[in-house]
């Protein structure tokens, strides 16, 4: 059958469809793309209301209309219990007959869970006890013990996230009735690597100069803007780097509808290049490719878009269907060009949105300005933005006292795509969050606290890596799901050698899908981007820089690196069959910085170093780092403050180090010091 039948049958729009489908790894085009059965049923269980989807795609449709409050207003007890007798197959005989199931929110209380088994509290109290772990009624439950003694009562317990009141308001979807729908438009980022003319290409499209202003050149904040193209508009988006349109993404708030990717013709295709294609690609939106600085003499076009095909790009002239510009950003060649593809694009896409309800959008940036206090950028997604409206976002709230356009004057009504800077904000908002008005200033600031109240018990319920990790292996074993990777090597070589070797990996029943690829150390961006993907990080002889390993952890996201090859492609084969259970834990103790480095007699290079992160300890496992790369791996043989003998220095500190029987240290490497603790196998 093809998507369009599919989206009819379901009640959904093809786009719907196509979006769910490639968020599912099935290669369909366009609506009139045909589908296999097996798709078209994994479509449906996708779009079935029951089905609780791993792929973030189906928000509940909370209060569409009129309300304007996308959040349930009480959460009306921690815990929501369901018994039912679990039936046994007649041929079954060991299992008890009268096994019950209950379901419990994450971090519930000991007394919470005892009720959901129907016991005494006192009794869970006990038995946590027996087990050595003394926890009150009013504690939370720990969860590795919930089997055990959920087991005990006769009762199988579910664990499931509480879902009432995000702190972050997800986007809602809404439904519109179609005849209040009209044209919109196109919301566009521009994307691509640094210094190849994002800005400049922006500027030249608004004829103004924003490139002069920048310290240094380089953006500081996203600005918006919107320009006339054929008297019709459209809204561009310019990010620093990656971060702003990750971070919107991270938090569910995508709120582009193209990417302009810019590849400077001189230069070719780079990291962040690379980085830009696997957002877009994630994000499900449409691409054009702008081959900039086509005036310079070093321009080889034919170069850019042989480099794209590479990475899954291939132009219109290649025999793919991502549409090709090239321009020159500086004298403003071909960028009537580009701005009439954006304008096809956006009519043959037909972007609508409905104008009549009270406005909601998405933070994009936000600051606090001497004499204006807060203001943020907001795009307006849906509805109309009036002037004394009543808005919250996040855990803000606030009243539009006042807003202007990108051109900084004062306006009182703003529409779909259209980009505001709001003044009147309680506090700073952060970019990605949901931004609603509300019928009154009352409920706008009851909904705000109500989010912050939420916020300070968040971090209890925020999932481990080891939970969300456990939840892809799940999936994984009870579906045609796919195990997403995101891998970084040490050099190309490897590189190119763990693709070919991780695609001869197969297993029934599961397939591996590699996000994104490349060389250097583990960064914040591949955290952000293994969250928005739900892919597991695996690193080759690199390690994660520590910004990258706290965000990670934050963020549930798992990394897992390795010196070796063959136990490589041994963890991904056992992710893939759901049967990974590690049985030793890595735990980092510290990092340092090397500042300087001296040759001692008898001792060889000592590192004069500064602990950035944690302790470091003598006698420990350390690796050497240069710019995320292992260079060597070792132990701690000696550890100095001054002149004295230590064993343990923390943060915040110099000291000298020592590896033993190795010399090659260098300024600005990075010494990570661990051991390897023993986890018992679950
Ligand atoms: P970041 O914001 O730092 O990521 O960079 P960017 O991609 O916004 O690049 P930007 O627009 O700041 O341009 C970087 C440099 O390239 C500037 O010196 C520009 O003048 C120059 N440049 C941009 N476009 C062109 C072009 O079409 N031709 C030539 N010759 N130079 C260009
Ligand atoms: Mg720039």
């Amino acid at each position: 059958m093809r998507v369009y039948e599919l989206a009819r049958e379901l009640g959904v729009d093809s786009k719907e469809v196509l979006a769910q489908a490639e968020e599912l790894g099935l290669e369909l085009k366009t609506a009139s793309s045909g589908l296999d059965d097996e798709g078209a049923e994994l479509l449906r269980l996708a779009f079935s209301p029951e089905e609780e989807t791993s792929s973030g795609l189906t928000e509940e449709t909370e209060v569409p209309g009129d309300a304007g409050t996308t959040v349930s207003a009480e959460v009306d007890e921690e815990v929501d219990t369901t018994t039912e007798v679990a039936e046994t197959a007649p041929g079954a005989t060991a299992e008890p007959a009268d096994i019950a199931i209950a379901t419990i929110t994450r971090g519930a209380s000991v007394g919470v869970f005892a009720g959901a088994i129907g016991q005494d509290p006192g009794e869970v109290v006990k038995a946590l006890l027996e087990m050595g772990i003394p926890a009150g009624v009013q504690q939370a439950m720990p969860e590795e013990k919930i089997d055990e003694i959920a087991e005990r009562f006769g009762y199988i317990v579910e664990v499931v996230d509480e879902e009432p009141v995000p702190v972050v308001a997800e986007q809602p979807e809404f439904e519109d009735a179609d005849a209040d729908m009209s044209t919109r438009p196109p919301v566009v980022t521009v994307m691509g690597h640094v210094d190849h003319g994002k800005t400049t290409l922006l500027d030249t499209i608004r004829k103004a100069r924003v490139v002069d202003d920048e310290e240094g050149g380089i953006t500081q904040h996203i600005g918006a803007y919107q320009v006339d193209v054929n008297d019709r508009l459209i809204t561009f988006v310019d990010t620093p780097g990656h971060e702003a349109f990750t971070a919107l993404r991270a938090r569910g708030a995508n709120i582009t509808d193209i990417v302009v990717l810019v590849v400077a013709a001189d230069d070719g295709v780079m990291p962040q290049t690379i980085e830009a294609i696997s957002h877009a690609k994630a994000a499900g939106v449409k691409m054009i490719v702008a081959v900039n600085k086509m005036d310079l003499p070093g321009a080889d076009p034919l170069r850019v878009r042989t480099e794209l095909t590479n990475h899954g790009v291939i132009t219109e002239d290649l025999g793919g269907d991502v549409p090709t510009v090239e321009v020159s950003a500086l004298n403003g060649d071909g960028v009537d060009d580009l701005l009439e593809v954006i304008d096809l694009i956006a009519q043959l896409e037909d972007y609508r949105a409905n104008p009549k309800p009270e406005a909601s959008g998405v933070v994009v940036e936000a600051q606090l300005e001497v004499g204006r206090g807060p203001v943020a950028t907001v795009i307006v997604q849906r509805g109309t933005l009036h002037q004394g409206d009543a808005f919250v976002a996040g855990p803000i709230s606030g009243r539009a006292r006042a807003f202007m356009n990108d051109q900084g004057d004062r306006i009182d009504a703003a529409g779909p795509s259209t980009p505001v800077q709001i003044m009147g904000w309680a506090d700073v908002p952060a970019a990605g969050d949901f931004f609603e008005v509300q019928k009154s200033d009352k409920e706008a600031r009851r909904i705000a606290e109500e989010r912050q109240q939420t916020q300070k018990s968040e971090a209890r319920i925020a999932p481990s890596a080891r939970d969300r990790l456990q939840g892809l292996l799940e999936n994984l074993r009870s579906d045609d799901a796919q195990l997403n990777l995101i891998v970084k090597a040490d050099a190309q070589g490897s590189l190119e050698a763990l693709r070919e070797s991780i695609a001869k990996i197969e297993r029934e029943g599961g397939k591996i899908q590699i996000v994104h690829t490349a060389v250097g150390g583990i960064s914040e961006h591949d955290v952000t981007l293994a969250e928005v993907t739900e892919a597991v990080i695996v690193g080759f002889n690199v390690r994660p820089e520590p910004k990258a390993r706290r965000a990670a952890e934050e963020a549930g996201v798992e990394i897992r690196t390795y010196g070796i090859i063959y136990e490589l492609l041994d963890e991904i084969e056992q992710m893939l069959v759901g049967q990974l259970a590690p049985d030793e834990e890595e735990v980092v103790l510290g990092t340092a910085e090397v500042r300087a480095t001296f040759k001692v007699p008898r001792s060889g290079t000592i590192a004069g170093c500064y602990v950035i992160e944690g302790t470091v300890q003598r006698g420990a496992k350390a690796r050497l780092l240069r710019d995320g790369v292992v260079i060597h791996d070792g132990v701690v043989s000696s550890l100095k403050r001054f002149k004295d003998d230590v064993r343990e220095v923390q943060s915040g500190f110099e000291c000298g180090m020592g590896f033993e029987n190795y010399d090659d240290i260098k300024e600005g490497d990075h010494i990570e010091v661990y051991v390897v603790r023993e986890v018992a196998r679950t």
